[in-house]
Order: C-alpha cells, then sequence, then structure tokens
C-alpha cells in the first residue's frame, strides 16, 4: 500500500459523499475512483436491498430521480435495476453508467493504492427491518471487515434501531448517529461518532463542543463550501463529509 496521494491536513478526514458526486454521477463506480484518485479518506455510500436481496448503493427510495427508469429500489431485482442508466441525468457524458453492488464498492476500496475506509449508511431502517443489517454483517464478514479489526469499515444511520440491530452483529465497528433534528432520541450508548448536519452546525455552533466533551467523535454532512470547512475546522469537527474531496482536501491543506 503506498500512502495517501495527500497527507491529512490538521488531522480532519474527508469522506467523498456518495463519492465525488460533485462531479459524477453519484454512487457510480466512477464517482469513487475520483474519489480515490482525490485521495479521500473513506467513502461513504448508501445502501438499499433489492427485492433479490443484493445490496445495491442508491440513495433514493425510487429509482427515478438518478436513473432514467421507474421504481421501487426494494421491490425491483438487481438484474432490474442493471438495466437502467443511473449516469445519463447528469449528462450525456455519464451516460451508461450503471447501478453499483456494494460488494464491487468493497472490491474496489480493497484494492486502491492506499487504504481508503468505507463509511456505510443502512437505508431505510424501517423498511428492511432486520434484513439489510444481517446482509451487510454477512458479506463485510466474507471480506474479513466485520470485526472492526481493520478499522476501514464504519456504519451510520439516523436511525437508533437500526444502528442497535448493527451493533448486535457486528459490536467492533464504529457506529455514527447521524443527527438532522435539533430534538433527537437519545444516542445509542455504543455510538463513537455523532454525525450533524451542516445546518444545525450553522445555527448552533456549540453543538460540536457539547458532543465532543461526551466523548464523541464529530462528523458533519455535507459540506461543500469553503466558509463550511473553515467553521468545521475551527469547532473542531474530526471529518467532514463533502461532494468535493478534492477541494475540500486542498483547502485543508492549504489552511
Ligand atoms: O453522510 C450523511 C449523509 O449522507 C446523510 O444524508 O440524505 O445524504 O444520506 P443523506
Ligand atoms: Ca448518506
Amino acid at each position: 500500500m503506498t500512502e495517501q496521494p495527500f497527507s491529512p491536513a490538521r488531522g480532519t478526514r474527508v469522506i467523498a459523499h456518495r463519492g465525488a458526486s460533485h462531479e459524477h454521477p453519484e454512487h457510480t463506480i466512477e464517482a469513487y475512483r475520483q474519489a480515490i484518485a482525490d485521495g479521500a479518506d473513506a467513502l461513504e455510500c448508501d445502501v438499499r436491498l433489492t427485492a433479490d436481496h443484493r445490496l445495491v448503493c442508491v440513495h433514493d427510495r425510487r429509482v427515478e430521480r438518478t436513473s432514467d427508469g421507474r421504481g421501487v429500489v426494494s421491490e425491483m431485482t438487481y438484474e432490474e435495476l442493471r438495466a437502467l442508466d443511473f449516469g445519463a441525468w447528469r449528462g450525456s457524458g455519464h451516460a451508461g453508467a450503471r447501478v453499483l453492488l456494494f460488494e464491487d464498492l468493497l472490491k474496489e476500496a480493497l484494492a486502491a493504492p492506499y487504504p481508503v475506509g468505507l463509511a456505510v449508511e443502512t437505508k431505510h431502517p424501517t423498511r428492511a427491518g432486520g434484513r439489510l443489517e444481517a446482509e451487510l454483517v454477512r458479506l463485510l464478514g466474507e471480506y474479513g471487515l466485520a470485526d472492526g479489526a481493520s478499522g476501514r469499515v464504519e456504519v451510520m444511520s439516523f436511525s437508533r434501531n437500526a444502528l442497535t440491530r448493527m451493533h448486535r452483529l457486528a459490536p467492533g465497528l464504529p457506529a455514527v448517529y447521524l443527527i438532522e433534528h435539533p430534538v433527537r432520541p437519545p444516542r445509542p450508548p455504543f455510538a463513537t461518532h455523532a454525525g450533524p448536519g451542516i445546518d444545525l452546525v450553522r445555527k448552533d455552533p456549540g453543538l460540536v463542543g457539547r458532543l465532543k466533551a461526551k466523548g464523541l467523535r464529530v462528523r458533519v454532512w455535507t459540506v461543500d463550501e469553503p466558509e463550511d470547512v473553515e467553521l468545521c475546522v475551527r469547532l473542531g469537527v474530526d471529518t467532514l463529509i463533502t461532494n468535493r474531496p478534492r477541494d475540500v482536501r486542498k483547502l485543508l491543506l492549504d489552511m
């Protein structure tokens, strides 16, 4: 393994949100390859379960926004999803991009020229029940990544229940409790990180310090603007999730 293209600045980690999704269609192999080329510390991906129990990297419940098809991911088979174009919505230059199996993203990460991490967000916690988490842990186990010893995989969710299910199956994996609203059910006691959105941090910058005082590492999403990067660094945020990993790394290096 070689070093990352850029050394981390100020110890702030950079996670590529859905890949380098400012430049490429989100969740495509092209977006993730770009994020690795950009030196992202880790790759964020949303995972959903298809009707035939395959884990795919798709954010929305339905495919309309990011493909040329129609339907609900969990009601479609992998082959049905494979037939769709997941790139053309971002312009003809991206046409032909295919849905990405989580297993293929895993292989890409493991083959990267430096030990890039994976920050996996489980969608959708109430609809897929425990089946998604079970399949995720099974697959990670096949690659020797389920016990957390590699330090390469973290699990994220807005759902306390989903994180609890994951923790029962894979207690060694770091758990990131995502926060979108100021009032949330209490964080699970095993959570290692809290993940507030940048809107919350802008409105209440003291939140970062309060979370850190509880011993949590703080990861903020989605941080694309220079002034937000500066705010997060000033507040001591540990990790930035961004659609623009190359630009954010450059900003951090130049600070
Ligand atoms: O990484 C956290 C962030 O991705 C959560 O929001 O909607 O982009 O999955 P969303
Ligand atoms: Ca996400």
